[in-house]
């Protein structure tokens, strides 16, 4: 059996006595595309939050590459970041940098790369989401589609081994939901990289997903590939896709 890349077990998780995650487990494998989804409120982005050691769990341990992502310290759990790539649900950019800068900063906050460098890599990586001749743009020229692709050149940029996407299409027209996931897709099968993603977006979790995950009352009350996820046999998942449990 392939070792995970990521790995939950038994995780929970409450704030202020309130249980939001119950005694969670799933794993990632290597290459694959893992979509969490679930209504809104359930717990899905504080799910991402503790896999990048951003908030503590009260319970159970997270494994990344091997790794108790739970007992690193600040300094570690740094350097465990710089493998994961990011991809904010607001494109979250720098307005005051263009598209080169800004797709360069994580490069150049790991740093040891010459300029030279940093270019082929901030240019290879705006080849891959379409985005070529902006380099010199600013954040406020562009549409929000623009933004949100450049925001995934900038998770990119530094090559990490896996991508961790909260909810990449939310707000985008048809057209750019399109072009957000060929590129979540392309990244899977040109960089071989492993995925999370969090979606509300039926269509786009059909184009991205290996396997889907829904989350609701505290726990996954399914996992299974798109395929089982598609039949619907199980009535929660029917109810999701029919959006009765806060699919939007
Ligand atoms: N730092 C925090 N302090 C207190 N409560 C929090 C904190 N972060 C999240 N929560 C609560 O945890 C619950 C789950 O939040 P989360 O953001 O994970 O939901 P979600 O599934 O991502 O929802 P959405 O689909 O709307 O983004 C919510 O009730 C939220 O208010
Ligand atoms: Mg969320």
């Amino acid at each position: 059996m392939t070792e995970a890349i990521i790995k939950f077990e038994s995780v929970s998780k409450s704030f202020d006595g309130k249980n939001i995650l119950q005694d969670i487990s799933f794993e990632v494998f290597p290459g694959e595309t893992f979509c969490i989804v679930g209504g809104s409120g359930t717990g899905k982005s504080v799910a991402l939050k503790l896999l990048m050691g951003l908030m503590p769990v009260d319970e159970g341990k997270i494994f990344f590459l091997g790794q108790e992502v739970t007992a690193l310290n600040e300094r570690e759990l740094n350097k465990m970041r710089i493998k994961i790539g990011m991809v904010f649900q607001s494109a979250a950019l720098f307005d005051s940098m263009c598209v080169y800068d800004n797709v360069a900063y994580p490069i150049r906050e790991l740093g040891g790369y010459s300029e030279d460098d940093i270019a082929t890599m901030v240019c290879e990586k705006l080849a891959v989401v379409g985005l070529s001749d902006t380099a010199s743009l600013f954040p406020a020229d562009l549409s929000g589609g623009m933004r949100k692709r450049v925001g995934l050149a900038r998770a990119i940029a530094a090559n990490p081994e896996v991508i961790v996407y909260d909810e990449p299409t939310t707000g985008l027209d048809p057209a750019n939901v399109r072009r957000v996931d060929e590129r979540v897709r392309l990244l899977q099968e040109k960089y071989k990289v492993t995925s999370i993603v969090v979606s509300h977006d039926m269509a786009s979790i059909y184009r991205v997903a290996d396997r889907v995950a829904l989350l609701h009352e505290r726990t996954f009350g399914f996992i299974g590939t798109l395929s089982e996820f598609k039949k619907a046999t199980h009535p929660l998942v029917k109810q999701f896709i029919h959006g009765e449990i806060g699919a939007e």
